[in-house]
């Protein structure tokens, strides 16, 4: 068997990493893939935001499966395109996608379907936007309607800092993402996500976890990828999980209704507000870091899990998870999410593997041609421990990250604090 993962982060070194578990020793390709997914796989270097290049290496080099990691290539219709070709794929076609690329459609679907989220109005004028503004006042949040890496989104406590937030959607920052923006009413309460596998008929929760956006400690500082995350999250009850996957039912029960054919994963990111859980927004993925917590608590093998869902026959899965704990630490490039160096050496990543239950997954990692694995992107590396309590996987977590060097590295202190 052979398995393409394209995608060059942490998530997809954590799903190279549970596919070469699997049962079926798949041979793995990752496109391009990074220096820890060189370990486990055949990197591929590519242009993955173009999907004709993904078609011509797969016609060159057939595969029994495609895993598409990040939203750009979905957005853009790889899904599609693998169809025509006779690929099976694990994530949505484009129309599927457009759930995490147009947070307007994703509105006005919930709208449609009464799925609980904040009530939210789409612009494609700064005049009318802020027009609203003006009436509606602050806090509120602030979207560029589409694709904008991560950057797209502004939660304002002053009224001067979301009519910034739309003109620079306006102004063109953010292109062709930010024509429209939509603008909603800021829900209080703790952010957990819930992921499901689904194939557009059977959906299979994973487990929740609890990502931490913000670049510093304490929630402070700006907004990022994520900063580090933890599996169980103690403060979702047995209710407010329920409820979260019936939310997840839901979606696709109105998916299907739509004639919108989804297979992949569902990421709902929620919060859990005093009224229940409200989706603050969608992804058509695995998300990053999530899925460096939750992956390698998946005892059920993946290879089995992704063909299912891309074959239309995921009820014939049953997902088994460990009961331990996962915390996963990112060490990112001094000065992320703004301007920071790259190319810088990175050691200690042996000794740091050598903690009890501890996994470093790569991010923006490469390694020279003289064979030095060095830093290439914000986010380094997700150092994630597993451990039998939250508590013991961050004493873990935290013993392996001391271990590890470059220069002007930075991360948080209290990834999962908040859960003990
Ligand atoms: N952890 C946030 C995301 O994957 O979008």
């Amino acid at each position: 068997m052979r398995i393409l993962v394209v995608g060059g982060g942490g998530r997809e070194h954590a799903i190279v990493s549970a596919l070469s578990r699997s049962a079926h020793k798949p041979d793995l390709y990752c496109m391009p893939g990074n220096g820890g997914t060189a370990m486990l796989a055949v990197n591929v270097p590519a242009e993955i935001d173009d999907p004709a290049t993904i078609i011509t290496w797969v016609e060159n080099n057939p595969v029994d499966l495609v895993v598409v990691g990040p939203e750009g290539p979905l957005v853009t219709g790889l899904a599609n395109m693998l169809a025509v070709a006779g690929v099976p794929c694990f994530g949505p076609k484009a129309a599927g996608a457009e759930f995490e690329g147009s947070k307007l459609f994703a509105k006005q679907f919930m709208e449609r379907h009464g799925i609980p989220t904040a009530k939210a109005e789409g612009f494609d004028s700064k005049d009318e936007a802020f027009a609203y503004l003006e009436e509606h006042g602050a806090p509120v949040v602030v979207k560029a309607d589409g694709l904008a890496a991560g950057k797209g989104v502004t939660v304002a406590f002053e009224l001067s800092d979301a009519k910034l937030a739309a003109e620079i959607c306006f102004n063109g920052d953010f292109g062709e993402a930010g024509e429209v923006v939509v603008i909603e009413d800021y829900l209080e309460g703790p952010e957990c996500s819930l992921l499901a596998f689904t194939d557009g008929e059977t959906v299979l929760p994973m487990l929740p976890a609890q990502d931490h956006k913000r670049a510093l400690d304490g929630d402070a500082g700006p907004n990022t990828g994520g900063m580090g995350v933890y599996t169980p999250v103690p403060s979702v009850s047995s209710e407010a999980l329920a409820e979260m996957t019936a939310i997840l039912e839901r979606t696709v029960a109105g998916m299907r209704e739509e004639g919108i054919d989804y297979r992949g994963v569902l990421y709902g990111g929620f919060v859990l507000t005093a009224e229940g859980p409200k989706v603050l927004e969608y992804n058509a993925r695995f998300g990053d870091p999530e899925t460096q917590v939750v992956l390698p608590l998946l005892k059920t093998d993946l290879v089995d899990v992704m063909m299912a869902t891309a074959e239309k026959r995921l009820s014939e899965i049953t997902l088994e998870w460990s009961d331990d704990a996962a915390v996963s630490v990112v060490l990112a490039s001094g000065g992320y999410p703004a301007d920071y160096e790259t190319d810088l050496p990175i050691t200690g990543i042996e000794a740091a593997e050598q903690v009890e239950g501890v996994t470093v997954f790569h991010a923006g990692t490469t390694i020279q041609e003289s064979g030095t694995l060095v830093t290439s992107g914000g986010r380094v590396l997700n150092v994630t421990a597993v451990a039998p309590t939250l508590a013991e996987a961050r004493t873990r977590a935290y013993e392996a990250v001391e271990r590890i060097d470059f220069l002007a590295m930075q991360y948080r202190t209290d990834i999962g604090l908040k859960a003990l």
